[in-house]
């Protein structure tokens, strides 16, 4: 079977990762307009759309709430336009840290959005580099969860060139699968932060679990830099410890409230993040994710339209 054909809608900031997608295989870009309600609603209009597929591509910040329902709101605009099917591409899907009852009386917040999108009207969805992959299985239909260490590996191989000794090292031991993936593009080892608690003072400290910090340039990898209080304090440790130089490669850059001062603080050499979320920070490099979405809505595709045909 034949891949239908298909495009891109897209709002706001999501934009520049939609036109770049579109351009890696030659589909059409819908740029959707959008606006607020005096009392605070979203409003969102495709004034018209091609035929095919359509990939709604939006994201999770600001304002992360507001963003989900302008996101449901493109979806139902998608359908109500005679889109074939809908694919929901949120590039930084925010309430998927909430992905699981931590306390009794929680709601598992990303499950919640998950059949929001579907409801909405989508029927596959692609997103980058979600919290923990195991939450994709609420999304009722196929959904990918695209792994972005393939731009950051591009971008990182002349500091690793430069360097006698490298490592890449994730802030705890669930951010493990990124570094291993990184490692693994870069030819490098990779390893977690654990911590450690000194017997007689109580003193936490943390440092790699297996490899020494000492001489290396580090590559700290992670999906999210929110307040950056996790970050700061990864980078002045392992500098602490000896590190010569502490890079980090974070998919989605949020940067809330003082954490650009704190990652100066830090003596963080610089921040590469992807085009997901905007970041604004000097030292920050924004890396094209759009290219990897347009390949991966490719294959979603051809897995949307397998499943259908199973279906009849
Ligand atoms: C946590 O599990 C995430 O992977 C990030 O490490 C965390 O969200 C970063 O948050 P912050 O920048 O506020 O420390």
């Amino acid at each position: 079977m034949t891949r239908p054909s298909l495009f891109f809608a897209c709002l706001g900031y999501a934009c520049e990762a939609a036109r770049s997608a579109a351009k890696t295989i030659g589909a059409d870009l819908v740029e959707a307009s959008w606006k607020q309600f005096p009392d605070g609603e979203a409003y969102v209009r495709v004034a018209g759309a091609p035929e095919g597929v359509g990939v709604a591509v939006f994201t999770g910040f600001p304002e992360p709430s507001t963003r989900i329902v302008e996101g449901m709101l493109l979806i139902e605009a998608l359908r109500g336009l005679g889109a074939a099917s809908v694919v929901a591409a949120p590039l930084y899907l925010a309430y998927s840290r909430q992905d699981r009852r931590f306390l009794r009386g929680e709601p598992i917040s990303i499950r919640a959005v998950l059949r929001a999108l579907a409801s909405a009207g989508a029927e596959a969805l692609a997103t980058i580099d979600i919290h923990k992959q195991y939450s994709l299985e609420w999304f009722p239909g196929p959904a990918a969860n695209i792994d972005p260490s393939p731009v950051f590996a591009e971008a990182l191989r002349p500091v690793v060139e430069e360097a006698e000794l490298a490592y890449v090292i994730a802030p705890d031991k669930g951010a493990l699968p990124r570094a291993k993936s990184l490692g693994e593009k870069l030819g490098l080892p990779f390893d977690h932060l654990e911590k450690h608690r000194d017997r007689v003072t109580g003193e936490i400290t943390m440092k790699p679990k297996k490899l020494d910090a000492k001489g290396a340039t580090i590559i700290i990898v992670d999906d999210i830099v929110s307040t950056g209080g996790t970050l700061a304090k990864a980078a002045k440790l392992l500098l602490d410890q000896g590190a010569t130089r502490v890079y980090a490669a974070i998919t989605h850059c949020l940067l809330v409230g003082n954490a650009v001062e704190k990652l100066e603080e830090s003596g963080l050499e610089k921040l590469y993040c992807t085009n997901t979320v905007k970041p604004r920070w000097s030292k920050a490099e924004e890396l094209d994710v759009g290219p990897l979405l347009a390949r991966s809505v490719e294959g979603l595709i051809e897995r949307l339209h397998g499943y259908e045909a199973e279906q009849q």
